[in-house]
């Protein structure tokens, strides 16, 4: 090998797994109204605009940022209603938590589980650190599907459990009693990711007290702060502490300590736009549902499900974004999930502009 052939380098020295491996793709929207990625549609109020550049333009940026954001972490026990029995890890987004949770939890013989369809970082990260990652199709109706995974429990016995709820790309929470019976046959920590909880009719904070393996996770990424990156994960400070060894050093930054604060101060604003968006969906599950040429599920998240009932979801999506409009399209995803879409819930203008594009598009 010669020492100038990079690529020869890069091959004998990168994984095979990793070299094997697409990066994570992110659709480009410019220029589309963007309704792939359940964002929050609108932009930060100007008052609370006005408190970030004031309180962002003072910041030490020479100093490394409080490693524990203890002045963060008690404004969202604060705004979130948070036990003071449980203990808070915050991480650059939720995704990062996914990773350390993986990492401190799961081992070759005894990896992550989780039903399907459901969030891919969960697999994705799985897969990056190597350990094996089993996935239980939900029922067709998007239930759990409780039989299956005690059996799936049982077999491959793993370490850690990922419960979305309600669940991305389905919208649904599942039932109490379908978390119980898996809490309590796993011999794993159950994680409960309620990312989408600011849309929700409930949330399940209180399995917390009931059961010892069970942690509940969020975000400020779908309340409107999805270009902050920040999650939480919070319940026994005895988790906690072990799931805070391997969290790097300052992975919160000053500014993003900061702006979080301020925004928090203002979280009545941003419960506002939340409302706006929950009567949106209602609007758009009305419109979509008296559409014979498609299916919608209920949802209880900032986005919709839809199955088209003959025509390709691919080139239904393809003609959306010809005219003007970016959703995800989920078919060939999993299997329950053919000739799906998912919509992300926008402002009144856009949505109206995204039921215009699938109608045309349906229309051929
Ligand atoms: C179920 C679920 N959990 C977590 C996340 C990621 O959240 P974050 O932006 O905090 O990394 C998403 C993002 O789409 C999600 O759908």
């Amino acid at each position: 090998m010669s020492r100038n052939d990079t690529d020869a380098w890069v091959e004998r020295l990168v994984r095979a797994d990793v070299r094997a491996t697409a990066a994570y793709h992110v659709a480009d929207a410019a220029g589309l109204v963007k309704l792939d990625a359940m964002e929050n549609p609108y932009p930060l109020p100007p008052a609370v605009r006005e408190g970030l550049v004031r309180r962002l333009g003072s910041a030490e940026l020479n100093r490394y940022p409080d490693p524990q954001a203890r002045a963060l972490t008690a404004r969202l026990r604060q705004t979130f209603g948070i036990d003071p029995r449980w203990q808070i890890l915050l991480g650059n987004g939720s995704d990062e938590i996914i990773q350390i949770l993986i990492a401190a939890l799961a081992t070759p013989g005894h990896g992550v589980l989780a039903p399907a369809p459901s969030f891919v970082m969960f697999r994705l990260i799985a897969q990056w650190l190597r350990v094996p990652f089993h996935e239980v199709a939900l029922t067709p109706d998007f239930a759990l599907d409780v039989p299956a995974m005690l059996e799936a429990l049982r077999t491959h016995r793993p370490r850690v459990v990922f419960l979305a709820c309600p669940n991305n790309p389905t919208g649904n929470l599942f039932a109490p009693e379908a978390l119980c019976a898996l809490i309590e046959a796993a011999e794993a920590l159950v994680v409960i990711d309620e990312a989408y909880l600011p849309f929700a009719s409930r949330d399940q904070a209180d399995l917390l007290a009931r059961y010892p393996n069970v942690l509940v996770m969020r975000t400020l990424s779908k309340l409107g702060l999805a270009g902050l990156r920040l999650g939480m994960l919070f319940g026994d400070p005895r988790w906690i502490a072990e799931l805070d060894k391997l969290r790097l050093p300052y992975n919160i930054g000053t500014l993003n300590q900061l702006a979080a604060e301020v925004v928090l101060e203002h979280y009545p604003a941003l419960r506002e736009q939340t409302a706006i968006l929950i009567a949106e969906r209602g609007r758009l599950f009305a419109a979509l549902g008296a559409d014979p040429r498609l299916v919608v599920w209920p949802s209880e998240a900032n986005f919709l499900l839809i199955r088209l009932r003959s025509a390709g979801a691919r080139a239904i999506h393809e003609r959306m974004r010809e005219r003007g409009v970016l959703v995800k399209c989920l078919d060939g995803s999993h299997p329950l999930l053919a000739g799906c879409l998912r919509l992300t819930v926008g402002t009144p203008g856009e949505n109206t502009r995204m039921l215009q594009a699938l109608d045309a598009a349906l229309a051929g």
